[in-house]
Parts: C-alpha cells; structure tokens; sequence
C-alpha cells in the first residue's frame, strides 16, 4: 500500500502475555490517533480476529495501563490460525473491517501467522513480544527484562532457605525451547550450575559430582537453574539427593515469571518499538519485524528475520562457569586462616 493510504490499524496480542504489552499497545493507539489514524484493538490474538472480535480503540482506553502488566486485549493460542481456512478468515476479518494494516505483538509463532497474513496481502508488522528472547532478529523482546528480574528476585530467596538448610535447590525456568532465562538468572543470581536446553549434555553424574566436591570443599548449598527446555526438575532433584545424600529441591517458578509490572526498560523499549511499527506502516512498509540491534530500534523483512537463527553466547556461558564455585579451581585458606567472611 502507498504512503498516506492507510486509515485504519489494527492491533493484537498473541501467544503468551508479557510484561510491556500494554506499553506496545498504547502506543500504537497514540502513534496512530495523533496522526489521524483510526485503531482497532482485536481481542485474545487470532482468536479475534478469525471470530471478528474486534473494539474501536481511543486514546482514553489505553489510559492508565503502561505500568500493568498482561494485555488489555487479551491473548491466545489459536490452533486454527495454522490453518488455510483460519489464515483465510482471518484476513478476511481484516478487509470486512477496513483494517489497512496490523500490528501483531507477539512471539515468532507469532510472526509466522503474520507472515501468513501478508502472503493474503494484509499489511502486517510485527512487534516482539514474549519473555522468552527467542527471536533471532532483535537483541531484545518485550517482557525479557520483567521477567528475568521477577525471576531473580525469587531465586534470592529460595537461595536464602536453600542455604539456611544446607541444601541444593533445582530451580526451573521459562524460556521454551531456548535458555536465555536461564543463561541471566544463572549468572545474575551467581548460580552453580546452569542448565540450558542448546548445550546441556544430559550427563547428570558430572552435576552430581560438582555438587559433591562442594561440599566436600565446605559449600553449604549449591544451585541449579535448569531451563524449561531440559525440564524434569522434580525428578532430577529425587536423583540429586539419592546420589548425593543431600537433600534437595525443586521449585517451578512457572507463570508468575509472567505477570508483574514492567520494568522501565520494558516500558521504554515497548513504547518505541510500538510507535515505530505505526510509521512502518504509515510509510507504506509491510511484512516487517521490529527489533531493536545495540540500543537503536530496526527492521527486518518478516521472512529474512523468521529465518534468522539465535545462538546462546557461548562466552557467556563460560564465564557463568568461571565464575561459578562448581567449576573454578577454587583454593580454601589454611587451616587456621578462616576468614570470616566465607560461606
Ligand atoms: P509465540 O507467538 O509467543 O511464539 P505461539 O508459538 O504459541 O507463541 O504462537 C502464537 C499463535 O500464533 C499460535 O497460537 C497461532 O495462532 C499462531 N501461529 C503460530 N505458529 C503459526 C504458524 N506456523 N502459522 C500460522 N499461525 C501460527
Ligand atoms: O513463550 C512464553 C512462555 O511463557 C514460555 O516460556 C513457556 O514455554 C510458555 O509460554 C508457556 O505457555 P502457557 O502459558 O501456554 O503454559
């Protein structure tokens, strides 16, 4: 579609809520109204828009909701949009309601149903919206900073009781398929071992014997944070404490690393990353990704940034591990030169 064409938006949220969706959300509705721009707000994804669920938005409706965390528009995951017909409504839903353009908040499941939409020549852009970082094109996605930090925050204290008792704690993460949850928390909460699903190799006797010459070397506690990927957490602790003697838990921090308000970068990168996609489309742009690369908001062709691969740092990882009692060559003081400051 030509510049200046474009009258009406739309905007939706799909896959798992994050943190800062709202951020994204009134965003697009202020870029959009303060440039004459009508908005429509489709409700629960794909859902909405293959069943016409769909709210005229005003400026009013995304007052007071930058600081909350989940999406006023609601969220789904919606079988049917994988599917021709589903695609085929959908877009069908967007021309019945003169929708010009969509902005799609979401994951890369996400993206490939908008992906879809601009091959039924819907003007689409997406916006990267899910805790999980695992979207190869953009250094960051909204929500990652929220949760990572909600995450953090509840491993310090399992770390507390954890220590109190003199245990090992297996403490499970978000992050589907990728690790990079685990990868931040491991390191910001000076974990002992990191398990991530891109290298773990599955060889729990070298965890067990880590944890074991731990001990032996007088550490009190010892934490694992295993990444969803690997899963299994509850079962991995049972054989932990068989093998080692010590006793040890699990906890699944599961969805609350989900909820919560944005943090400001969360607001901050939402913020901008929703008005950019609004200029994308009303420069005539369309199957677009919004990413941001070394602090400056990007795009990428919907195709080219689908198809992007994202590694996990293996740098960082080894750092982790340095800096991790577990793996480094740790030497205690002499005997009678403890210092007092050791636990
Ligand atoms: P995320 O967007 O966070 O990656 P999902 O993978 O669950 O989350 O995808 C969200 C929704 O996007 C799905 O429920 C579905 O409606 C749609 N979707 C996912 N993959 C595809 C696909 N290959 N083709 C069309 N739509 C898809
Ligand atoms: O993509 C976000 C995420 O929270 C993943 O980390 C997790 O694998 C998944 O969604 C959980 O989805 P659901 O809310 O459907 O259980």
């Amino acid at each position: 579609m030509a510049e200046n064409q474009i009258k009406t938006i739309g905007v939706l949220t799909s896959g798992g809520d994050a943190p800062g969706m709202n951020a994204a959300i009134r965003a697009v509705v202020r870029r959009a109204l303060a440039q004459n721009i009508a908005v429509k707000g489709i409700l629960k994804g794909y859902d909405g828009l293959i069943n016409d669920d769909i709210v005229e938005m005003t400026s009013r409706d995304v007052s007071n909701i930058i600081q909350r965390g989940g999406t006023i528009l609601y969220t789904a995951r919606c079988p049917e949009m994988r599917t021709p017909e589903g695609v085929a409504a959908a877009a069908e839903t967007c021309r019945r309601n003169h929708i010009d353009g969509l902005v799609v908040i979401g994951g890369d499941g996400s993206f490939a149903g908008a992906q879809k939409l601009a091959n039924e020549g819907i003007n689409a852009i997406g916006v990267p919206g899910t805790i999980d970082l695992d979207i190869a094109c953009t250094d960051y996605t909204i929500g990652f900073d929220t949760a990572i930090n909600t995450a953090m925050e509840a491993i310090d204290k399992i770390r507390d009781t954890s220590a109190s008792h003199e245990r090992c704690s297996v403490i499970e993460v978000m992050g589907r398929h990728g690790g990079y949850i685990a990868l931040w928390c491991g390191i910001a909460n000076g974990a002992d071992d990191i398990l991530l699903p891109e290298n773990y190799d599955y060889d729990e006797q070298k965890l067990i014997d880590r944890i074991i010459l731990n001990r032996s070397r007088g550490k009190t506690h010892h934490i694992i944070i295993n990444a969803e990927g690997i899963g299994h957490s509850a079962s991995m602790a049972k054989r932990i404490e068989a093998a080692t003697g010590i006793e040890t838990r699990a906890t699944i921090l599961g969805h609350m690393q989900r909820g919560g308000s944005p943090t400001c970068k969360d607001r901050f990168y939402a913020s901008l990353m929703g008005a950019y996609a609004v200029d994308l489309l009303l420069a005539g742009q369309t199957k677009r990704i919004v990413g941001v690369k070394s602090d400056n908001i990007v795009d990428f062709d919907i195709n080219e940034g689908l198809a992007m691969q994202k590694e996990i740092s293996e740098e960082q990882y080894e750092i982790a591990k340095t800096l991790s009692y577990s793996y480094g060559n740790f030497h205690l003081g002499a005997a009678g030169n403890v210092n007092p400051l050791r636990q």
